[in-house]
């Protein structure tokens, strides 16, 4: 596995992941494991936000403890499936300002159309989490940074709840500087472009649109 690609094997999301394949589990509960496996992956894709220390008085005494360093994040859903994830995502970084990207994948050619995208005005003061379930062909996330990239963000980083080995290799060969997040990749694409095992359609089964 290239060393810009993070497999986040943690329990709890590895766990709440089983639940979101089983085709059994409806539109309720898949979109509240969305968002709770979201936050758990928000978690580890923060680790390296940079700290700096104050003084805080607490009932006892001054402490000197951690604040975050002024670091500004965007998150970015790339529509509709990735709107599944900010909940998690803003739950845990309140000050972090929402884009959004629209793609769909077109089904016969399986390429990205692109038909929104709306940013904050200060990008280039910020660090981008670009969100979405599935990584598949590879093709909606290359274009989502792509669309990005034009906006000069400080960073961007690709968090995705599943990839396909075809898409992962597609994505880190255009931008191997990116990091991704996943918290599996699995088998195969199959000739419909959908990830295999999988867990289906993720925009249709939080929405409930089939
Ligand atoms: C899904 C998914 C990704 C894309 C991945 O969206 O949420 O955006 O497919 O496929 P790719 O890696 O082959 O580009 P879809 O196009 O189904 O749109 P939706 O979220 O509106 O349902
Ligand atoms: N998009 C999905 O929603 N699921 C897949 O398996 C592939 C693309």
């Amino acid at each position: 596995m290239k060393e810009n690609v993070f497999i986040l094997n943690h329990p709890l999301i590895q766990h709440k992941l089983t639940l979101l394949r089983d085709k059994n589990t409806g539109s309720k509960q898949f979109r509240e494991l969305v968002s709770e496996i979201a936050m758990l992956m928000c978690y580890e894709a923060t680790r390296d936000m940079p700290l700096k220390e104050v003084e805080v008085e607490t009932p006892i005494a001054i402490a000197r403890s951690k604040v975050i360093a002024g670091r500004k994040l965007a998150f970015v859903p790339i529509l509709r499936a990735g709107l599944g994830m900010v909940e998690g995502c803003i739950n845990l970084v309140p000050a972090a300002k929402v884009g959004h990207i629209g793609l769909y994948r077109d089904p016969q050619t399986l390429k990205p159309v692109d038909y929104y995208c709306k940013m904050p005005s200060d990008m280039p003061e910020r660090d981008v989490i670009i969100l979405d379930p599935m990584l598949a062909t590879g093709g909606s996330a290359v274009a989502a940074v792509e669309s990005i990239k034009r906006y000069n963000p400080k960073s961007i980083k690709f968090m995705c709840i599943l990839a396909a080995p075809e898409g992962l290799k597609v994505f880190t060969d255009a931008f191997p500087e990116i990091p991704v997040y996943t918290a599996s990749v699995d088998i195969k694409l199959n000739d419909h472009g959908y990830i295999v095992p999988g867990l289906g359609d993720a925009g249709d089964r939080i929405f409930g649109t089939k």
